[in-house]
């Protein structure tokens, strides 16, 4: 999972490139490297973070054209060898490749005249172009060439010296042009260049593409077309950190506004109807057996909190199965399975390998997505987008919340089509989906105290999270917040399951966060919390109940009916945000993770 930048125009390239690098390093951050084609090919690239490039990189170049890439690894550990753009054995040509060329090593046994520089499986590419160009081929004719010899999932970026020309093939992996005033630019993620353009248009698996300064042309199904350029609403300042200290805290600020986004014109609470722009027709929501989930981490976690509530709303069988272990097992027709594919990116491999699994199956396939144009909406169906805007921080936590509202805006629609949620009872869950950036807002200006509990507990042995029903997931997420950021042993539990082992590595050094709200079972979980107090721990509790006596630290819940739990998430992404920050961690970018993981 790497960022690729690529530009062709009338600007200096080299400062293009290294923006682009800059906003996509949340892609990857093993090494970075740029190439500058000048009628040659220059190259620059160096294991680590940005900063390193920033030192070896000329202070400008007079080239017009270039390529860059923030890196991941995936094949051979980070260093300046394996950073990408890799050359052939002239240095005439530079390409940087996100995703992995699986057949490599057998393409690169019948590459013996040619010498191998790195451990990628990027390189072969460069090598094999050079035979192809060495054999007679035009530019783009050897880019379709080395396409047919290639297995596996890639986009990847070509630059030839001489050529006046950038070329591109994607096969499951993103790409998107922005065309500019002054050229075209190209990139695995349109942060990259939003400072440039907003004019976009997203590549297709088995495009191939020539990019000029002046025109473009994609190569696609055997035909030349012309791309369609579409306006991307998002400004460059949003996906900057606005202030914040860190992109993490920044966004979970957002989530007031990123609700009201996720919600905006698709609610009628007189009615107690929504309207998701998906065309499921009544016949067959109603003939529908199974509701099936699939997704990875955080999305996985919102994907548990939306089966209860598809259980509870629309009376159907829901179940959830983390992408990587997804096996297909519909009833007698496949058809009346809807699987739903629950990812941020819409680029997490294991989601994508488990909502083809289902399609190719039979059933019917739903993308709950935060990125237009991601390969999941290719895939499916239909297509939810939750408009939480783009999040940057490695932690999930605004596109969680948003996820959430969108799923449950999802069961509602199921539950009225199949009728087995009254239109009173719709209206009151929309009702309480629409108090929820208000709720949510209460928690942030309470983030002072949580700061301050932050404080005391920093430096617990390990944490605890507790909840039942809705809880559950919360406190699934809760943990995976605080490890994924801190580095501190934190787990998640079932309530009542503590009892049947976890107590025992309960003590006064394991601070225990229980879930205590509406639609978690508190009165249950309060006899767990009595249960951990009686091994001396101290227990913080994010509760919306009148009776706290026993609970050592609390942190009030607004009323939300059954998105209390929801609510209650964002005291523990603030609590696991001022953890780590204390300890000083690298809260944007946690050792050994990446915000997308598109290898499986
Ligand atoms: C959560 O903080 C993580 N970044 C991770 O668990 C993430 O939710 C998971 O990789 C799934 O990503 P997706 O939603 O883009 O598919």
């Amino acid at each position: 999972m790497c960022g690729i930048i690529g530009y062709i125009g009338s600007r200096d390239a080299l400062p293009v490139l290294l923006t682009g690098l800059e906003n996509l390093d949340y892609r990857g951050y093993d090494s970075a490297g740029v190439a500058l084609d000048n009628g040659t090919v220059d190259v620059y690239k160096r294991e680590g973070k940005l900063e390193n490039l920033l030192g070896i990189v000329p202070e400008s170049s007079d080239a017009f054209c270039g390529i860059g890439h923030t890196r991941w690894s995936t094949h051979g550990p980070p260093s300046d060898a394996n950073a990408h753009p890799h050359t052939d054995c002239t240095g005439r040509i530079a390409v940087v490749h996100n995703g992995i060329i699986e057949n490599h090593e057998a393409l690169k046994s019948e590459l013996s005249g040619h010498t191998f520089t790195s451990e990628t499986d990027t390189e072969v590419i460069p090598h094999l172009l050079e035979e192809q160009l060495d054999a007679g081929k035009q530019p783009r004719d050897a880019v379709a060439a080395v396409v047919e010899q290639l297995e596996g999932s890639y986009a990847f970026v070509v630059t030839m010296a001489g050529s006046d020309a950038v070329f591109v093939a994607r096969e499951d992996s993103p790409l998107v042009i922005g065309r500019g005033e002054d050229g075209f630019y190209l990139a695995s993620d349109v942060t990259a260049f939003l400072e440039y353009t907003r004019e976009v248009s997203f590549l297709e698996d088995g495009d191939v593409v020539v990019l000029r300064s002046r025109d473009v042309a994609i190569y696609r199904n055997g035909a030349v077309i012309d791309p369609a350029f579409t306006a991307i609403e998002w400004e460059a300042e949003a996906a900057e950190k606005g202030g914040y200290e860190h992109y993490m805290r920044k966004e979970i600020h957002e989530q007031p506004h990123a609700l009201r986004q996720t919600i905006s014109g698709r609610l009628d609470a007189d009615s107690g109807d929504v309207e998701l722009d998906i065309d499921v027709p009544e016949e067959y929501a109603r003939s529908l057996e199974e509701v099936q989930f699939v997704a990875c981490g955080t999305s996985y976690y919102a994907a548990e909190y939306a089966a209860r509530l598809v259980e509870e709303l629309a009376d159907i069988r829901a179940t959830v199965t983390i992408a990587s272990e997804y096996e297909f097992s519909g009833g007698r027709d496949p058809w009346r399975t809807l699987t739903v594919a629950v990812t941020q990116s819409g680029e997490t491999a294991d989601t994508l390998s488990a909502i083809r699994t289902a399609g190719e199956a039979g059933a019917r396939t739903l993308a709950v997505t935060n990125t237009l144009g991601s390969t999941v909406t290719r895939e499916v169906d239909d297509s939810v987008f939750i408009r939480a805007g783009p999040e940057i921080g490695v932690a999930a936590t605004k596109t969680f919340a948003s996820q959430v509202a969108t799923l449950a805006m999802v069961a509602v629609a199921l539950g009225r089509q199949r009728g087995t949620l009254s239109g009173r009872r719709a209206e009151t869950l929309l009702e309480n989906l629409r108090s929820v950036p208000g709720a949510i807002q209460q928690v942030l200006d309470d983030e002072e105290l949580v700061a301050a509990t932050a404080c005391e507990y920093a430096d617990s042995d390990a944490y605890f999270f507790i909840g039942r029903s809705l809880g559950y997931p919360v406190a699934l997420e809760g943990a995976l917040k605080l490890k994924e950021i801190s580095y501190d042993h934190a787990e998640g539990f079932a309530s009542g399951e503590l009892k049947h082992g976890p107590l025992a590595l309960v003590t006064e050094s394991t601070p225990v966060l229980a879930v205590l709200t509406e639609g978690s079972r508190p009165e249950k979980t309060l006899n767990n919390v009595k249960e951990v107090q009686a091994r001396d721990a101290p227990v913080i509790g994010a509760s919306s109940m009148d009776d706290e006596a026993f609970v050592d630290e609390l942190f009030a819940v607004p009323s939300a009916g059954l998105f209390e739990p929801l609510v209650a998430n964002v005291y523990w992404q603030l609590f696991a945000y001022h953890v780590a920050d204390l300890q000083g961690r690298s809260i944007d970018k946690p050792r050994n993770l990446a915000k997308s993981v598109t290898v499986e």
